[in-house]
């Protein structure tokens, strides 16, 4: 279902892929927002460079669509490195994290996403390697099995996850430089609107890119989708500028409303409400009510929901706040009236 979903943070398909690489920043300079993160990383990759050192190793987590693997391409691009790319459930043996650490050269950056899903036997191979630039392998089985040690050049391990709660402690520690990539205010969303819409041509005007930047969910990558679908309503139904009036009858047509919700997120709120009275509901018995897997409600829908302050996750389950109450057109406090109504015809 979140395939299908104008708003989700999930790349979609590989014409989505084609136009997003078009769109990425290839240096530090040209990536928006993040000023902590920008700040930090600038003065680390200075240092490496002066010293002539590799940089240290790099953990880079936040929602989807935020930007690490463009942060991750912009690290190498900066030390003037190349990049070499996996991600962790494609590497299933020790061997083939064995062949891509040897294929490495002096200085180059190994990009492994959703690092989170190594398996643990792997995170055994990469303990070492990240540590003292050694691989232990065992060559042979039974007796005859020894154990050889192999040097391996001085690379940075850049590791990109959306659930940083799911990587163990002993991995997380061995990156020198953790970054927290947080949602972008609208501020930082517009002029990553305008700064697309110039490489693509586009004619966009401020406004446009306000009423775009407000709907994206603190998130680039919906940001650039969404001027991307506005700007095919602006050919289509306009002269193709995109003014405020254009931004704001394409979303609306989207059902894209003026906090980015769509129909998942109002309809995971609107449960949460009619049937649970506000909460707190469970995540197990959201995920049934909604026909949503509880991983993408966790991953996808409640972070920016929790953002916002619609949604609070409690000890106890999910609750929806005033705000989205308010949002949806509810009373608060609730009335028991729902809860009764509910019952009533056997919901
Ligand atoms: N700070 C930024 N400035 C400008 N554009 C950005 C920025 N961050 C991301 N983008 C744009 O958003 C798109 C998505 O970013 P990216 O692929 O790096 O996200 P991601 O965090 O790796 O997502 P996923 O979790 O799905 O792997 C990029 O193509 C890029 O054009
Ligand atoms: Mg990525």
């Amino acid at each position: 279902m979140s395939e299908e979903r104008v708003v989700s943070g999930d790349a979609q398909d590989t014409d989505e892929q084609q136009f997003e690489l078009s769109l990425r920043p290839k240096w530090l300079r040209e990536y928006i927002g993040q000023q902590k993160v920008k700040d930090n990383l600038s003065i680390f990759i200075e240092a490496a460079r002066r010293r002539g050192q590799s940089l240290d190793h790099v953990l880079l987590y936040g929602p989807p669509g935020i930007g690490k693997t463009t942060l991750a391409m912009i690290v190498a691009n900066e030390m003037g490195s190349e990049i070499k790319t996996t991600a962790g459930p494609v590497v299933e043996k020790a061997g083939d994290l064995a062949a891509l650490l040897t294929n490495l050269s002096e200085g180059d950056v190994l990009f492994i996403d959703e690092i989170h899903r190594l398996s643990p036997a792997i995170e055994e191979v990469l303990y070492p390697a990240m540590e003292d630039y050694q691989l232990d392998i065992i060559i042979g089985q039974g007796p005859s099995a020894r154990s050889i040690k192999i040097s391996l050049p001085r690379f940075t391990l850049v590791g990109a996850t959306t659930r940083a709660g799911l990587i163990t402690a002993p991995l997380r520690g061995r990156f020198g430089i953790p970054l927290h990539l947080d949602f972008y205010g609208p501020d930082d969303l517009k002029v990553i609107a305008l700064r697309s819409a110039s490489i693509l041509g586009v004619h966009l005007e401020e406004s446009g890119a306000d009423e775009i930047a407000r709907r994206s969910r603190g998130t680039p990558r919906i940001a650039n989708r969404l001027l991307r679908r506005v700007r095919d309503f602006a050919e289509v139904r306009f002269d193709g500028r995109i003014t405020d009036e254009v931004s704001r009858d394409a979303l609306d047509k989207m059902e894209v409303d003026k906090y980015g919700l769509d129909e998942v997120d109002r309809k995971l709120l609107s449960i949460i409400i009619d049937k649970f009275d506000g909460g707190p509901v469970g995540l197990g018995t959201l995920s049934a009510a909604i026909s949503e897997e509880r991983d993408a409600i966790e991953e996808i829908y409640e972070p920016y929901l929790i953002q916002i302050g619609f949604l609070n996750r409690t000890p106890r389950g999910r609750m929806a706040t005033r705000r989205a109450f308010e949002h949806l057109g509810y009373d608060y406090p609730p009335t028991t009236r729902s809860i009764d109504q509910g019952s009533l015809f056997g919901e």
